[in-house]
């Protein structure tokens, strides 16, 4: 039995969602919460209050909505970011503050331009009226891994005596290794008074493919809180992965003697969730929750997996939430069924867009011999994604071959349900069904990436298309799946198109207009 109790503290909605592409909507980081509520972390970073009001309603609506983690903020040391994370968690059963300033040289010269005693100064004051409004206050020295350490220990002492609860270590930059990070633990530990009092917490980079590791020497060291995200998603390389963490410490539990309270058996559909809302693949060589994770190829391995598992598995794929076999439903499957695997896939659907799914799941079972919890998951991307309208597709025709322009004609439905219809001509039915979507809706897009995957396996298998495209100095990521790939595509083009439309829509921006030139309204 393990001893000691690591709380995860999970940042996706806020160090993962910073990361170039990952933004997403207030539907989608309401059913991640969801999902990490259900997965059992002990607290939800659910974003940075002040950043815009966007963030604020989001982590308000964390904060009101889910029951189990502590739901927390984060703040600058400034009177007007730590009064609004308040303002935003304070609805939330259990709620923390979480604030943070830079202590590296570096930052110090470069960046805030600020002596060691200010910032110092500046940490206290912060750390003092966060605990005025909450009991429960989280200080970081940013990029803490390059401070001195003896300035990094007067820093944490005093944010320890001015009332912090948990003071968490950075390593902003993914720069440290695990014998050095281990060093820093154990100096603070040695030198800082009343340091065994609070939680101490860490936080790592992956820039150079160390945060597990370093997070691992941590807490062998005696920080008892990793923060980290689900696929490692975040800023540059991403943060310290979760689902790495945990398995790490749950597999060698005889070696850390530590435990966590997350359910490991969330982690897969967790994972699938998160991939699917921020298109972020994680690859096929991700350890726990790639496709290949407990994949045996060669001949010796199978021959061995054969007489017993554990000859070459060192977890079970249950273990993860993996199904070995996921071929789940067919076209004979009810409508109870349905709802059951869509739950454990971690989806939270009302009974209007359960119905919806499920008219969408018989169609696409009447086309497809095998139904996978892949399909399973596209299908409510797809569903989820063209609810949020304002355009629906409603039909695509494209024609295209070697010697010949393509061409794509596209019925689009609009908020009213009036059809309009475009057509256009290009090198490649992609090209002239985007350009034909663009026309459309007026929105015109620059594509800086197109990336095209089999979401399951199989002859029959459906297309996943992502497209990430730049709109007005802003990136964006859109995914749609289908068993015709140029369809795929086209839906992922008009994803992004609507959730630009709809943000405009939001900031009371004047509508586009759609575009005549090239235009063949038939
Ligand atoms: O990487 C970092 O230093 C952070 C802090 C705000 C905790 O994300
Ligand atoms: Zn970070």
């Amino acid at each position: 039995m393990a001893g000691d109790q690591v709380k995860i503290f999970d940042t996706t909605l806020r160090d993962g969602e910073q990361a170039p592409g990952c933004s997403m909507t207030l539907r989608e980081k309401l059913r991640v919460a969801k999902a990490l509520a259900d997965l059992q972390v002990d607290i939800i970073e659910a974003g940075f209050p002040a950043a815009s009001p966007g963030d604020f309603d989001a982590v308000q609506a964390i904060a009101e909505e889910n029951r189990g983690p502590i739901i927390c903020g984060l703040a600058r040391c400034n009177p007007e970011d730590i009064q609004k994370v308040h303002d935003a968690v304070k609805g939330a059963e259990k709620h923390r503050i979480h604030v943070f300033v830079a202590t590296s040289a570096i930052h110090r010269e470069h960046k805030l331009k600020m002596a060691k005693e200010e910032i110092i100064r500046s940490a206290v004051g912060a750390v003092k009226m966060a605990r005025e409004l909450c009991d429960d206050v989280e200080f970081s020295p940013e990029d803490a891994s390059r401070t001195e350490l003896a300035y990094l220990a007067d820093v944490v002492t005093a944010a320890i005596e001015a009332g912090a609860t948990t003071v968490n270590i950075p390593d902003t930059v993914g720069y440290t290794v695990p014998a050095e990070f281990d060093r820093l633990f154990h100096y603070l530990c040695d030198k800082v008074p009343g340091i065994d009092d609070i939680t101490l917490s860490v936080h790592c980079h992956d820039d150079l493919g160390m945060a597990v590791a370093n997070s691992l020497a941590a807490v062998a060291a005696g920080a008892r809180q990793i923060e980290c995200t689900i696929n490692g998603i975040g800023e540059r390389a991403g943060n310290c992965s979760l689902e790495e963490v945990v398995m790490a410490l749950k597999t060698r539990a005889e070696f850390f003697d530590l435990a966590t309270g997350v359910d490991s058996t969330r982690l897969y559909p967790t994972s699938r969730l998160v991939s699917g809302i921020t298109g972020m693949h994680v690859p096929r060589n991700k350890a726990i929750v790639g496709e290949n994770a407990f994949a045996h190829e060669a001949g010796i391995h199978q021959h061995g997996m054969l007489q017993h598992h554990s000859t070459y598995e060192i977890m079970r794929p249950d273990d993860v939430g993996i199904s070995r076999s996921n071929l789940v439903l067919g076209k004979h499957s009810g409508r109870h069924a349905f709802r059951d695997r869509v739950r454990e896939l971690g989806f939270d659907l009302d009974e209007f867009e359960i119905n919806r799914a499920f008219q969408e799941f018989k169609k696409l079972a009447d086309m497809k011999k095998d139904m996978y919890d892949g399909d399973i998951e596209a299908l409510i991307m797809n569903v989820d994604s063209a609810s949020g309208g304002p355009w629906i597709m409603q039909s695509l025709h494209f024609e295209s071959g070697t010697q010949e322009d393509a061409s794509a004609t596209i019925v689009l439905l609009d908020e009213s349900g009036k059809a309009q219809t475009v057509a256009a001509t290009a090198s490649g039915p992609v090209e002239a069904s985007f350009s034909a979507l663009e026309q459309a809706t007026g929105v015109s897009l620059e594509l800086r990436n197109f990336e095209l995957r089999s979401a399951t396996a199989g002859d029959d298998a459906q297309g996943e298309a992502t497209v990430t495209v730049e709109y007005q100095g802003q990136s964006y990521r859109g995914q749609g799946t289908s068993i015709d790939i140029v369809e795929a595509a086209s839906r992922a083009y008009l994803e992004v198109i609507n959730r630009i439309l709809r943000r405009r829509e939001r900031r009371g921006d004047p509508a586009p207009v759609a575009s005549d030139i090239n235009r063949a309204s038939i």
